[in-house]
């Protein structure tokens, strides 16, 4: 007899996850999360206890992956913090958390990064208590949260330099 690990899989769903697609075989009860650690093994997505370390973007909201059923998400346009930054280097919040020690063991970074690019996004410029609000779903044992702060603040003068640099390279034909 199968053990449930062992037994074929339910159904195939189809997922596109950071621009690429995976065609995947699922048990019915099977988490997001679980699919994206184990089974495309993208374990910067934490599987904690919903302390805001497992958020995605999912068809562009942000969902905490282990409360999705990975059959809902069939057909779903995926990121994970891989995908963060849309390519090889650091998006410039990731920099601000880096520059300004907003993390420690990062197992909470995920959802800091996701909560602060969806603050930034309505708030380009949050005051302490509107980043404080916007990422109280996140849990921090590390850090404190005063270099969580300091690093949502520095995000937007990194992004503006980060524009600025890409303008006067495209202005000089680099
Ligand atoms: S950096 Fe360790 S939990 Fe936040």
């Amino acid at each position: 007899m199968n053990t449930p690990d062992q037994a074929p899989p339910a159904r195939t769903i189809t997922l596109r996850v950071n621009g690429i697609e995976h065609t995947v075989g699922i048990e019915d009860r099977e988490l997001l999360v679980d699919v994206i650690r184990r089974r495309l093994t993208l374990t910067g997505t934490h599987a904690g206890c919903y302390n805001g370390d497992c958020p995605v973007t999912m068809n562009g909201g942000i969902v905490k992956a282990c409360l999705v059923l990975a059959a809902s998400a069939d057909g779903a346009e995926i990121t994970t913090i891989e995908g963060f930054s849309g390519g090889a280097g650091l998006d410039p919040i990731q920099e601000a958390f880096w520059a300004e020690d907003g993390f420690q063991c990062d197992f909470c970074l995920p959802g800091q990064l996701f909560a602060t690019r969806n603050l930034l996004d309505s708030d380009p410029e949050p005051d302490e208590r509107a980043i404080r609000g916007a990422l109280s779903g996140n849990i921090c044992r590390c850090t404190g949260y005063v270099t969580v702060v300091r690093a949502v603040q520095e995000a937007p003068r990194r992004s503006t330099v980060l524009s600025q640099r890409t303008l006067s390279f495209a202005l000089l034909g680099c």
